[in-house]
């Protein structure tokens, strides 16, 4: 793309030549309530003003930990009584594999086919592709792949597995929902055996996908809720939560059993927590899904003008869009936007799919905008 980027300001990011670019991936699914909010922005600056770094593993009450800490324990439910803070979601995901074997005492991690989790040796190794893994073999043994929504893999699950990574919609598949009986049905099947159930919520979590995270569209309760991206609203930081109990197994049998020198960075929990409460005061989950809905109808009446099919995956404001099944069709498309000022690209195992996934606090007349870039770059 060598978008060579001068500022960015709400939905959009700006050239040094002044070109103003919507932005449609937000930085993977990062920058949720778009580019330099205010909010967020005084809440870095205030935190700046006061101390940036101290001390970490616990030995110091940092006030940003511990309200973000409570605010996502409010929206995640209950179960969720402990936060540990990490600087991204790779890193969160190591975190959480540690913990569901540390917790369990064994050794089998089960994940899905199309799923990215990060780029770390570990979170590689439960990635759900030969391809980015075969080159850095040797990984971690006793790593599992199963298919995504298929009911017949699950039983697969047993007293072997300490856990098992899922997306409520996998994103790099191309936003590709899960099917709520099958959710259900692995929901059980972990319950049977005791198996930890970790919700990977990097890319869906925050409103995203129209509920606060993605496990609540199905009504599921996980036992590990993994975020980061989304979470710093452009900084870096990632979380994993569970319950105390859990919690406690990384604090002894040896103490400190995870570390992190920076994870929770003051400033970086403090945008978040304004990140946390802007998505909460201006009700962003719900304006995600009418968002969705006026996207949603803008492609039906694009499909049925042009006679050709489109068809819309996803939930919320995490959204896959098909019209070429060929990739470098669709490459092309792309670029065509890119140079019409749309930022939008492709997912990961997907190629032929253009990801959608703008700011949540994105305007009406913003979306629009997008739409008619995208349909007249189709030609
Ligand atoms: C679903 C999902 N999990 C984990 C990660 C890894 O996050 P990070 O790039 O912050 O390490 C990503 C990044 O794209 C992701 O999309």
């Amino acid at each position: 793309m060598a978008l060579e980027v001068d500022r960015a300001e709400g939905s959009y990011i700006y050239d040094y030549r002044g070109k103003g670019y919507l932005d449609f991936i937000s930085g993977i699914s990062v920058s949720i309530v778009g580019h330099r909010h205010p909010v967020v922005h005084r809440a870095v600056t205030e935190q700046l003003d006061r101390y940036w770094h101290t001390m970490v593993y616990g030995e110091h009450v940092q006030h940003p930990q511990v309200r973000l800490a409570t605010l996502l324990h409010e929206f995640l439910g209950p179960s969720f009584d402990q936060v540990y803070f990490a600087n991204s979601g790779a890193e969160a995901i190591e975190g959480a594999m540690k913990l569901v074997k540390k917790v369990s005492g064994r050794t089998r991690l089960v994940s899905f086919r199309n799923a990215y989790h990060g780029g770390t040796q570990g979170a590689l190794s439960i990635l759900g592709s030969e391809m980015y893994r075969s080159p850095y073999r040797p990984l971690l043994p006793e790593t599992y792949l199963l298919d995504y929504n298929d009911e017949g893999c699950l039983d697969f699950l047993d007293e072997r597995v300490a856990g098992v990574f899922v997306e409520a919609v996998q994103a790099e598949a191309g936003a590709l929902p899960a099917d709520p009986g099958w959710l259900k049905a692995l929901e059980a099947r972990c319950r049977q055996f005791g198996i930890a159930l970790v919700f990977d919520e990097i890319q869906t979590g925050l409103g995203r996908c129209g509920t606060w995270f993605g496990f609540q569209h199905d009504g599921i309760v996980p036992d590990v809720v993994v975020m980061a991206k989304g979470l710093g609203g452009g900084l870096p930081i990632g979380a994993f939560a569970a319950s105390s109990s859990m919690m406690q197994h990384l604090a002894e049998d040896p103490p400190l059993g995870h570390l992190t020198t920076f994870g929770g960075n003051p400033v970086c929990a403090a945008a978040a927590v304004a990140v946390v409460e802007v998505i909460r005061d201006q009700g962003l989950a719900a304006r995600a899904m009418m968002a969705h809905e006026i996207i949603a109808g803008r492609v039906k009446e694009w499909s049925l003008e042009s006679g050709f099919p489109i068809h819309l995956s996803g939930r919320g404001l995490l959204l896959g869009l098909e019209l070429e099944i060929d990739p470098m069709k669709a490459r092309e498309w792309i670029s065509r936007c890119w140079q019409a000022g749309l930022l939008v690209d492709w997912f990961l195992f997907n190629e032929g799919r253009l990801r959608l996934a703008p700011p949540l606090n994105i305007s009406e007349g913003e979306l629009h905008d997008a739409i008619d870039i995208l349909r007249k770059a189709h030609g």
